[in-house]
């Protein structure tokens, strides 16, 4: 079948080159000129696991293109997916202007019947905005004549495992009204589900609301989780242990209760921000989640808190190794990482940081160009020459099992902050290491 992707980022390009690897023929579209000759030269733009390797092969082989010219690939394809940024705007409400522009561009060139997919992570009611506008622009062309279907399709990949998801997905969803949309869709995604069939039909609206749930109810959980481990460092219990006796409940599940520095990215803070928003638009104050936000931006400053407190609330001169700075693993993506504003905080309390990632210090470099207080290591044991702690923000596998005696050695004063309770506080205790985690007693 004949796709074509609007907007070449973390979804676009993960949906387009998957699609692609299917056998299908796709174009994926951007207005960032750059992002398109670097792809076009071969460079992926972000980092993905196993994403470099697929779009080399489609490619190659003639199934994946990348193009800023927006009719070609509308008037070439079948389906048109919509997958642009939704950012969050000063009220936290989504800016839904990249959608409803590509929406406006996809009238303006409709030359046949085809099928509108928004993939971006929209409001409820935006599918029905986006064909009010290619109506318009329709009836300005004076082409009603054309017919044309719309869909609402949510993603939901994670970034760093993002193909796998693609690949594998726990469910897809298809919002739309009408059988014959419906029916294409399930054809077009058939290959991602064969072994089970895992595709749900629904209304557009609820569609569109199971999107932000997800997110919604994942972020409530990382939330519940920070503020029990908070309340377990004065009880004296240990959030680990509970952690694990509440999730082994069948009905409670492991996933998304591991205790840290808050959630970042660019999904949980902005999607949860604009559910908020959009209840209050019709009336609906959503409490939990205003709950689940002001614990989220406290978590933070708790962990900063506890930095301060080491050092008698001044940590003016001290230098930190930081370990990891994407807001998780497995990705280049800084958006809201919670590293970056913790780092932001000790270089303005009169810190300096000498901060390592695997993949995300381009990223970083960006942010904290001009700082002398910031600088880099090729490494993660680099960053540890007298440094007065270590501050661990992302749990890269690589950090996860150091030379701890190594490091002793390599520090000034043997400190560490864990803020993703990485380490065996009894270990690091015989290493000699003065050890703070996340709810620990
Ligand atoms: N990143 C994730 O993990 C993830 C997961 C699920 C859903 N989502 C949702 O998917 C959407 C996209 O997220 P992302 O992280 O891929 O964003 P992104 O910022 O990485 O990419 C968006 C791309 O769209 C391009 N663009 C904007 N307007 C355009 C236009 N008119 N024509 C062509 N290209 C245009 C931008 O230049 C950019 O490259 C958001 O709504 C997000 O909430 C993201």
């Amino acid at each position: 079948m004949r796709i074509c992707m609007i907007g070449t980022g973390y979804v676009g390009l993960v949906t387009g080159a998957c699609l692609a690897e299917m056998g299908n023929n796709v174009r994926c579209v951007d207005v960032d000129e750059e992002k398109i000759a670097r792809l076009n030269s071969g460079i992926v733009p972000i980092y993905e696991p196993g994403l470099e390797d697929i779009i080399k092969r489609n490619v190659v082989q003639g199934r994946l293109q990348f193009t800023t010219d927006t009719e070609e690939a509308v008037t070439n394809s079948l389906f048109i997916f919509i997958a642009v940024g939704t950012p969050p705007m000063d009220n936290g409400e989504a800016d839904l202007r990249f959608v409803l522009d590509a929406a406006r561009e996809i009238g303006q060139c409709l030359d046949s019947y085809k099928i509108i997919v928004t993939k971006s992570t929209v409001p409820v009611g935006t599918t029905e905005k986006v064909k009010g506008i290619i109506t318009d622009e329709l009836s300005r062309r004076q082409r009603n004549d054309l017919e044309f279907d719309v869909a609402f399709c949510p993603e939901f990949l994670k970034e760093g495992s993002a193909v796998e998801d693609f690949m594998r997905p726990d469910r897809i969803v298809i919002g739309t009204d009408k059988e014959r949309t419906s029916e294409f869709l399930k054809e077009l995604f058939s290959p991602f589900v064969q072994r089970e069939p895992r595709i749900i039909s629904m209304s557009i609206p609820s569609a569109e609301m199971t999107k932000y749930a997800s997110n919604a109810m994942l972020a409530t959980r990382i939330s519940f989780m920070n503020e029990l481990a908070n309340f377990c460092e004065s009880a004296g219990a240990d959030i680990e242990e509970v952690r694990h006796g509440m999730g082994s409940d069948k009905r409670i599940g492991t996933a998304f209760l591991y205790p840290g520095v808050g959630y970042g990215g660019s999904c949980f803070p902005k999607d949860v921000k604009a559910l908020i928003q959009s209840a209050r638009e019709r009336g609906h104050d959503l409490t939990i989640l205003k709950a689940v936000e002001e614990v989220n931006k406290k978590q933070k400053q708790v962990f900063l808190e506890k930095i301060n407190r080491h050092y008698d609330s001044d940590i003016s001169g001290k230098r930190f190794a930081v370990w990891g700075l994407s807001f998780k693993p497995h990705t280049d993506d800084i958006r809201e990482a919670p590293a970056i504003e913790i780092i932001r905080e000790l270089v303005s309390r009169g810190a300096t940081v000498k901060a390592f990632d695997p993949v995300a210090m381009g990223n970083a470099r960006v942010i904290f160009e001009g700082n002398p207080g910031v600088t880099f290591s090729e490494d993660s044991y680099g960053t540890l020459s007298g440094a007065d702690a270590l501050v661990l923000v992302t749990e890269w596998p690589q950090f996860r099992k150091p030379d701890f005696d190594q490091i002793r050695i390599l520090m000034k004063e043997p400190v560490i902050f864990d803020g993703r309770n990485q380490y065996n506080p009894e270990l690091l205790r015989k290493h000699g290491f003065i050890y703070y985690g996340v709810g620990r007693n």
